[in-house]
């Protein structure tokens, strides 16, 4: 057996937590030799939830579990910290403007990212989740100076599952025959679902999936809409597959793949993308918390409208962020 990895989960009380912890428990993650100390943070309202979801990974018996800690402290939290998974955030409540959620979580993301920054292990390896995750995880990565900005990443895995698993269900076929469908750009409904370049083990994507009318009219705002859909269908947004979206993403770059997958990382001018944004970008995972953005996968014309539209987003909302954040003077 393995040393154990120091795993903190934050939002630990909340609804996709309740679905991820037994996949980290059971070794479907970081694999069945690697004992794992988990962390849990949430608020202090939350703390009395948070004990029954430890009784129950307690009457789990996972063998891997060698301590299970709850906190609402944010430093004690990322103490000696080699993986943090970033669920927690404020939510979205009636009435409340876009605006207003991302500077409520850029408060968040920026006290985490000077715990990560002061406390955590240099290697320690980042997946924020929490919404507006792209710009939560560019607030983090700048107060987390310390930490290369390569092992902070976000989730738009769940984005490419969804668009997978559609194009599996229209062509009748596994989604594990579906290569190379994309999710560019924010995970918001301006991300740009995309086809160019998908194939399955009998070649390309027949034509009538690449039509512009289909891709416009159903898939594009089927994919980009789709977390509103559950949400309207089971009154609570997506736990179950987020959960397994996360999974999906740790196992991935902590074992490396051979598919090229979605990762929300920041950019380093790839294809044209600001430095410093955080975007969906199609990477490789090589193993041990590695990537890199592969950078054979141009869109084409009909694509570049929509890719504006993410980009110019993702834009206006780090100047929205960075500018209550940081003091006058640095921007
Ligand atoms: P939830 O509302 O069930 O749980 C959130 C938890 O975070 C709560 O227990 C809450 O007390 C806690 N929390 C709030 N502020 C916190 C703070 N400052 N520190 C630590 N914990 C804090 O939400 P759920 O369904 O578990 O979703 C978590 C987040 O993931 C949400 O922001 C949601 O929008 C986002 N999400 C992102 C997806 C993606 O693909 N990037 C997909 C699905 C959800």
């Amino acid at each position: 057996m393995d040393m154990p990895m120091r795993v903190t989960v934050t939002g630990a009380a909340g609804q996709i937590a309740y679905c991820l912890l037994p996949f980290l428990a059971r070794g479907d993650v970081f694999g069945t030799d690697q004992p794992i100390e988990l962390v849990l943070l949430d608020i202090e309202e939350a703390q009395t939830s948070l004990r029954g979801v430890v009784m129950e990974l307690e009457d789990g018996a996972y063998p891997l579990v060698s301590v299970i800690h709850c906190t609402s402290n944010v430093s004690e939290a990322f103490v000696d910290c080699d993986v943090a998974v970033l669920l927690g955030a404020f939510p979205r409540k009636l009435g409340m403007e876009r605006r207003d959620l991302l500077l409520q979580n850029a408060a968040i993301f920026k006290e985490q990212g000077e715990a990560i920054h002061k406390y955590a292990k240099r290697s320690v390896r980042v997946l924020v989740v929490g919404n507006p995750a792209n710009t939560n995880a560019a607030v983090l990565a700048h107060f987390a100076s310390a930490i290369d900005k390569k092992q902070i990443t976000a989730l738009s895995r769940l984005d490419q599952n969804r668009a997978t698993s559609f194009i599996a269900n229209e062509l009748k076929v596994s989604p594990s025959v579906v290569k190379n469908v994309f999710v560019w750009g924010n995970h918001s409904n301006t991300q740009y679902p995309d086809l160019f370049h998908a194939v399955t083990n009998r070649g390309p994507l027949p034509d009538w999936l690449r039509d512009e009318n289909f891709l416009r009219e159903k898939f594009i705002p089927i994919i980009q809409e789709r977390g509103a859909a559950v949400i309207k269908a089971r009154k609570l947004s997506s736990a179950m597959s987020a959960a397994n979206a996360v999974a999906d993403h740790l196992r991935d770059w902590f074992a490396g793949t051979q598919d090229v997958v979605n990762m929300v990382v920041c950019s380093d001018g790839s294809y044209g993308i600001r430095k410093g944004i955080f975007f969906s970008f199609p990477c490789y995972c090589y193993g041990n918390g590695t990537f890199e953005i592969v950078p054979h996968f141009p869109w084409d014309a009909f694509g570049d409208p929509y890719i504006q539209r993410t980009k110019q987003e993702l834009y206006k909302e780090w100047d929205q962020a960075f500018a209550t954040l940081l003091p006058k003077s640095s921007l």
